[in-house]
């Protein structure tokens, strides 16, 4: 079957570059002597996760405890979560996922550090721990170094947990300065951060620069979209995912209709453009703007673009932001050369908890 046989929308993945994607990235890491540790939340695919172990990556990463247990379902085996657990419920899922696979957590309160500690104590095996901090970001981590130090100290008087190292997203120049001046206060200790695990697409390139760093978290390149080409960290020879769609109507000369709308794109916008840029790039009118969503609309401006497609017509959707994407369809297409290679479900989607 050709991917223009299928019914749209449909989000089509491109196997070679997928492919590409996940050697290039491992060529990297290994050249710079990185460990790589995927985010699996791009693609929420065992079969991807597998491909990324199998070219060289030192475990993964997931976002929550659900994509965990998908993967550790599937086989995978050396799991980082890199978000706060906190709660008894938390720990119980913890305690059975440590059960069966090497888990590491990230911490940044001691709520969270407890959480693990008590599903170490259940599971019978020490959790790795990883003390998140800030690197600019404004999100979850630590923002001094003493908050950084009294939560390693607390790890290690917890015989349950393991200290393994220190976390922050994104690594930039922050994430160097942090790391100069915690460096010699866990070496007072007595203790060491055998991993230092930064991470990001965007900047990707210049995570070997930054000193102490030793482990890699990405996530999106192994498809890229429309975020990743302004970052200039992917080309569009790099983008794996397109949405297929269909003009559904042209109610006016400068106006199409897709049958693509917030429920297939997201409504993610570029960091800078906004809804001027639109919320996705037609890749044969690159010239149009998808300049409203509605839930299964998508609203064409055609009066900057010298051709427009016709009622009918099939198109291809670069995302703005294709990790959303991913998890708003139940199944993804995996082709070659235009060739439908596989349908498959994407198994750890939609797991908010
Ligand atoms: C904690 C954490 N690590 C790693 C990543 C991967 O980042 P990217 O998709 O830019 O490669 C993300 C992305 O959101 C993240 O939140």
């Amino acid at each position: 079957m050709l991917v223009t046989d299928l019914e749209t929308p449909v989000p089509v993945i491109d196997l070679d570059r997928v492919e590409q994607n996940i050697a290039r990235m491992q060529a990297y890491a290994d050249d710079h002597g990185l460990a790589l540790r995927p985010h699996i939340k791009t693609h929420k695919l065992p079969r991807f996760a597998k491909a990324q172990m199998a070219a060289g990556a030192t475990g993964i990463t997931c976002q929550k405890l659900g994509e965990a247990e998908v993967m550790a379902d599937a086989g995978l085996a050396d799991i980082l979560i890199s978000f706060p657990l906190i709660g008894a419920a938390k720990a119980a899922r913890l305690a059975a996922l440590a059960a069966r696979a090497k888990m590491r957590v990230a911490v940044d309160n001691p709520l969270a550090l407890d959480t693990a500690a008590e599903a170490a104590q259940r599971a019978g095996r020490p959790i790795g721990v990883l003390v998140e901090f800030d690197s600019g970001m404004k999100r979850t981590g630590v923002t001094s170094i003493e908050d950084a130090l009294a939560l390693l100290r607390k790890v290690r008087d917890t015989p349950s947990l393991r200290f393994d190292g220190l976390m922050t997203y994104p690594s930039n120049a922050a994430t160097a300065e942090f790391l100069r001046a915690i460096a010699p206060l866990i070496a007072a200790e007595g203790m060491a951060a055998a991993v230092v695990s930064g991470g990001g697409t965007p900047g990707f390139a210049h995570a070997h620069e930054i000193t102490g760093v030793t482990e890699l978290r990405v996530g999106t390149y192994i498809y890229n979209d429309r975020m990743m080409l302004e970052a200039g960290a992917a080309s569009l020879n790099d983008c794996a995912l397109e949405v297929h769609a269909t003009v559904v109507s042209r109610p006016s000369p400068d106006r199409a209709i897709l049958d693509c709308g917030s429920k297939t794109l997201a409504m993610d916008l570029l960091p800078r453009g906004g809804v001027a840029a639109g919320y996705g790039m037609l890749l044969d009118y690159p010239d149009a703007v998808i300049e409203r969503l509605s839930e299964e609309h998508g609203m064409v401006d055609l009066s900057r673009s010298d051709r427009a497609p016709a009622l009918g017509e099939r198109v291809r959707v670069l995302p703005n932001h294709v990790c959303v994407v991913t998890n708003l369809h139940n199944d993804v297409v995996l082709a070659r050369a235009g060739v439908v290679d596989s349908i498959l479900p994407v198994a750890a989607r939609g797991l908010t908890r």
